[in-house]
């Protein structure tokens, strides 16, 4: 799949985002192997620390579907952001521990730009189990 593709799912995601109170909608497209799809988008709540940001709910739900690491070909997460959106602290230690490093990150906007990065772009020397 292109990743103008993935990006246009992960759009898609973001049409149904759940975010009355920042009013910032964020949407995550998960691409595997054998051309699935996985979708996350953000979800907030009135407790606001319960939010929970469109890239970890994308992840989360494969892995629900039983995808693991070795089946991941991609991420692509969307804002409309000025350049494109940068994935939290707390999405890139989780995707640091279930990405795989050597897969493509799609970062994009609602203009049509895309960064390519790498989890270790976004986290480097991250903390993980073998630091336990
Ligand atoms: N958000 C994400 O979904 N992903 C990120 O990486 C950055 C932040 C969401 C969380 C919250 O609903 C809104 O964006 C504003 O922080």
């Amino acid at each position: 799949m292109r990743k103008e593709d993935l990006v246009y799912r992960a759009i898609e995601a973001r049409e149904m985002s759940y975010s009355p109170y920042s009013k910032f909608a964020v949407g995550a497209a998960l691409l595997t192997s054998d051309g699935e799809v996985y979708l996350g988008t953000n979800i907030e709540n009135a407790a606001y620390g319960l939010t929970m940001c469109a890239e970890r709910n994308a992840i989360f739900n494969a892995y629900c579907h039983g995808v693991t690491q070795d089946d991941i070909e991609a991420l692509a997460i969307v804002a409309d952001t000025d350049l494109p959106v940068s994935p939290c602290g707390s999405c890139r230690q989780v995707l640091s521990e279930l990405f795989p490093h050597d897969k493509e990150i799609y970062l994009a906007n609602l203009k049509g730009d895309i960064k390519v990065v790498k989890i270790e772009d976004l986290l480097p020397y991250s903390f993980d189990s073998d630091d336990l």
